[in-house]
């Protein structure tokens, strides 16, 4: 950027970005909101139209069963129509999906409703990150990938503290859900203000659009020299769903769907979507005070994925992954011991709390944002697009498969059994990641792309 810092068309520049970078925070503040809402509101649910575990999972994982739906198009839907109008679309699909389930009759629309809010979530985890990637200049891209997930983990502490305030009647369930709708509202004001992405309108021909959206992004640039680097690199991203299954990439479809199965089955969401349930089972009488204890939890995850984000390109993201796993099957190993100990009944609570804090803590340093920072990293250019996608349709696949069995799987295998075998993938995880991750850190993406080339392991990447 050749444009002095202080300049009126710097901080025009800078205007725009913030502007998007508010808009990617509401879309990830909704995918935290809409995820997180549930773990509070299902007590009352539960109590309100007496629901087995096996229903109670339906509910909760609905949403996921939407986002793998959502996930799934997303790549094709925000190609043809564009990134913004799917957006908008997006955000009505929440609004309409959080006031529908606000006044859900019975269980089965309130499933219904909770599938279309999925649908929302898992097009926008995949539109709205890209969109701004597209929009934003290269040096602000990386921080705000990351602001993504952190805007996530602020939507998970926002749902927590809605449901705690609400937690006073048995009705009131239905304004947790039903609030979900104001910041939709608010992100279809905001995408309506922006404009499209250049990107997208330059490979859809419509030049003359993309040279004026550019024109207000970077003020006193040379915006046909970027016109012409946009069409060149869609020269070069046109790669197919077969060119995927090429021996050279395999290493990467490897290292991306083994993270997302590692993300989601080492229990995550057994936490942010459950933590209230597991505080029951551990002694807290009421279902206000184990909603509280939950607020613990969304505020440690905010707080340690700032902490990851400092730490991700300083000591890189191997040792990180190996300290959150280690910390992960710990805590979970602990959590099982005090639920599997007949004598630590008075202090199960206590030990409870701890090791789910610490738990959380270690995912956020970990595999909450290096997952996706990964996926985003690792792919070839020219399959980068479908690959991301893949990725995040595994990883809500396997997010929906964890759900939909963890009171079952609590049921078979008993409370410990349920968390040592948590901890047991996450000791797994720690062994994929020894063989198959590789270190990205300080490393261009085409030095990544030139390893994966080569005849090296992936994991050698720089060694
Ligand atoms: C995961 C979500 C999870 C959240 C918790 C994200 O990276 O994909 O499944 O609920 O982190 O912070």
């Amino acid at each position: 950027m050749n444009v002095d810092k202080t300049s009126p068309a710097a901080l025009q520049l800078k205007t725009f970005i913030y502007l998007t970078a508010g808009i990617a925070a509401l879309a990830g503040l909704l995918f935290g909101y809409d995820t997180g809402v549930i773990s509070g509101a299902i007590l009352f649910i539960k109590d309100q139209f007496q629901l087995t575990s096996a229903r109670i999972e339906r509910v909760v994982s609905a949403v996921l069963l939407g986002a793998v739906i959502g996930a799934a198009f997303s790549g094709a839907l925000t190609d043809r129509f564009g990134r913004r109008k799917v957006i908008i679309v997006t955000a009505f699909l929440f609004a309409i999906g959080a006031i529908g389930s606000a006044f859900a009759a019975g269980v089965t629309p309130l499933i219904l409703f909770r599938v279309m809010i999925g649908i929302a979530i898992g097009v926008a985890s995949y539109a709205a990150p890209l969109y701004i990637s597209e929009i934003s200049p290269p040096q602000a891209r990386g921080a705000l990938v990351s602001l993504n997930q952190l805007m996530i983990t602020c939507g998970i502490v926002v749902s927590y503290l809605v449901d705690y305030a609400l937690s006073i009647g048995t009705n009131e369930w239905r304004w947790m859900l039903g609030l979900g709708a104001v910041p939709a509202l608010i992100l279809i004001v905001g995408m309506i203000a922006l404009s499209e992405s250049p990107r997208w309108l330059v490979s859809r021909n419509r030049v003359d659009e993309a040279r004026s959206v550019l024109g207000r992004m970077m003020p006193g640039e040379d915006v046909d020299r970027e016109i012409d680097t946009i069409n060149r690199s869609l020269v070069i991203k046109q790669g197919s769903w077969k060119e995927i299954l090429e021996p050279w990439i395999r290493p990467a479809l490897v290292v991306g769907i083994g993270l997302a199965f590692f993300q989601q089955v080492t229990g995550i969401n057994t936490i942010i979507y459950y933590a209230p349930t597991i505080f029951e089972f551990a002694g807290f009488e009421s279902h206000k005070v184990s909603i509280l204890a939950t607020v613990g939890v969304g505020v440690v995850n905010v707080l340690m994925t700032v902490v990851a984000i400092w730490f991700i390109d300083r000591i890189g993201r191997k040792p990180l992954l190996y300290i959150g796993m280690a910390g992960m099957a710990l805590s979970l190993g602990v959590v099982g011991f005090a639920f599997y100990s007949p004598n630590l009944s008075g202090a199960v609570k206590i030990i409870t709390m701890i090791s789910v804090m610490f738990y959380i803590a270690s995912f956020a340093i970990s595999l909450g944002p290096i997952f996706w920072l990964m996926i985003a990293e690792i792919y070839p250019l020219k399959i980068r697009g479908r690959a991301m996608s893949l990725a995040t349709v595994a990883n809500w696949g396997f997010n929906m498969i964890v759900a939909s069995t963890f009171l079952t799987l609590i049921e078979k295998l008993g409370k410990a059994g349920a968390f040592w075998f948590y901890a047991v993938v996450c000791v797994i995880g720690m062994v994929f990641c020894f063989f198959y991750v590789p270190e990205t850190k300080g490393h261009t993406l085409e030095e990544i792309e030139e390893h994966l080339k080569g005849s090296k392991s992936f994991s050698k990447l720089g060694k």
